[in-house]
């Protein structure tokens, strides 16, 4: 059992910080949102995420999981390692802001334990690990690069079942103290230089990004070209050099990793004079599968938007999370109010910031109440058990635009037209 503070107890910090509790060992989570940490302290996930809930309760009674919002209670603690877990968002040029990262350093590089470890987790650019070390000032103390891959929705089961566990770090004897806290976890271990660990983590997210741009531009020529999208890419990832996980069109892709991880590596890669045109490309095609949808829901409406009512479920960047970062929903959301549209939207669990033209409502139906179209932009399972009749006629006119293809075929019987993406329109 070792003594673990995990500093940002977000979405990557909070799952951190639990998993490793389950692991077995001691672990204090830091936040500086003080309403983070004390309902945290009462047991309650500030995020939706399954079975976080869950497992902090026991975890919190059984004293293996405490949260603060002091760094003197840090330091009183005594962490063996210091996961650093904080945002690194996207600045006005597309490259990752560090300001929180750095801050944190400074104010960890007075209070770390000798022989401690500082465990880079947040998504930072390809040389910050050494930054850290040299500016850090304290041989007695070390830095790892310990990258997270979870996927927010099923973020504990990915953290327990990874696909593989990565550290770098410039010291092989550093690296094996913090790939040896994961013992218990039968995954694939690598161990890196820090260089390596953080190019992973970017090269990583900007090839599923790239995939799913492509998977979303051969939909876009599926539906121009009469093919069925659905079985052009299930027999394109029959070949087991491409496989058929990641091969789902949508709206665009968005969330709180891939369109700044993208941009970032752009940044990063201009940086180093190694451009990467590829993913330059794929950020373009995002951007245009967003807009086609906002044309294909315009034109649902009669082509113009002004005093149309859009019903919207869905605001989450995908199903199974609250998260509303970068989504894609919401970027459709604002195209149509721009253009005169009313938007009226539904979302299991996540909620948008008040804007002007647009209302949250409770349920399915009461999103879909006299709307001109309805659009499903986020692929949550329980959209596709509403009852196509009870939407019929709840809706001014039943007209439905399906970009995530989760409505059952029987509802083309149920309302006046259905237009599903990647399918030409009968
Ligand atoms: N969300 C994901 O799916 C995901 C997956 C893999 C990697 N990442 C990376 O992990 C990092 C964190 O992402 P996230 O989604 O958890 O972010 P988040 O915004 O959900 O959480 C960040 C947390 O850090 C806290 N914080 C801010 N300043 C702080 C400070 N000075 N001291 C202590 N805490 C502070 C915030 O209050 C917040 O709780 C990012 O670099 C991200 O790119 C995210």
């Amino acid at each position: 059992m070792k003594q673990i503070a995990v500093v940002g107890l977000g979405y990557v910090g909070l799952t951190t910080a639990v998993g490793l509790a389950q692991l077995g060992h001691q672990v204090l989570g830091f936040d500086v949102d003080d309403a983070k940490v004390s309902k945290l302290g009462a047991g309650e996930s500030p995020i939706y995420e399954n079975g976080l809930e869950a497992a902090l309760e026991g975890l919190i009674h059984s004293k293996a999981l405490d949260f603060t919002n002091s760094l003197d209670v840090v330091e009183d603690f005594k962490p063996e390692f210091i996961f650093i877990c904080v945002s690194t968002p996207q600045d006005d040029s597309g490259a990752a802001d560090l300001t929180i990262l750095n801050s944190v350093v400074s104010q960890l590089a007075g209070i770390a334990e000798p022989n401690s470890i500082l465990v880079i987790k947040s998504t930072v650019p390809v040389g910050t690990g050494q930054t850290i070390a040299n500016t850090l000032n304290r041989t007695d103390v070390f830095v790892a690069s310990n990258p997270e891959f979870l996927r927010e929705g099923t973020a504990m089961k990915d953290f327990m079942e990874p696909d593989r566990i990565v550290v770098g770090s410039s010291n092989p004897e550093v690296a094996k103290r913090v790939l040896d806290l994961y013992e218990a976890i039968d995954a694939p271990k690598l161990q890196t230089n820090l260089e390596s660990s953080e190019l992973i983590k970017y090269a990583a997210n900007a090839y599923l990004a790239m995939r799913l741009s492509f998977t979303n531009d051969i939909a876009a020529l599926s539906e121009k070209s009469n093919a069925n999208v659905d079985q052009v890419l299930h027999g394109m990832g029959l070949d087991k050099r491409i496989g058929t996980a990641f091969l789902k069109p949508g709206p665009g892709w968005g969330g709180s990793c891939f369109p700044k991880d993208t941009n970032a590596l752009v940044a990063i890669a201009k940086e180093f004079g190694s451009p990467l045109p590829l993913v330059e490309t794929a950020i373009a095609s995002n951007n245009a599968a967003i807009a086609r949808s906002v044309n294909a829901i315009t034109e649902l409406a009669g082509g113009d938007l002004a005093n149309k009512k859009v019903a919207v479920w869905g605001i989450a960047f995908k199903a199974n999370t609250d998260d509303i970062r970068d989504s894609p929903a919401l970027k459709i959301v604002d195209s149509l109010i721009s253009k005169g549209a009313e938007v009226q939207a539904y979302d299991p669990v996540a909620v948008a910031p008040d804007r002007a033209g647009f209302v949250l409502k409770g349920t399915a139906l009461e999103g879909a109440a006299g709307a001109d179209v309805l659009a499903v932009l986020t692929e949550w399972p329980e959209f596709a058990e509403v009852s196509p009749d009870k939407v019929a006629e709840a809706m001014r006119t039943s007209v439905v635009y399906d970009a995530r293809r989760i409505l059952p075929k029987s509802w083309r019987a149920h309302v006046s037209f259905i237009k599903v993406l990647g399918e030409a329109s009968e």
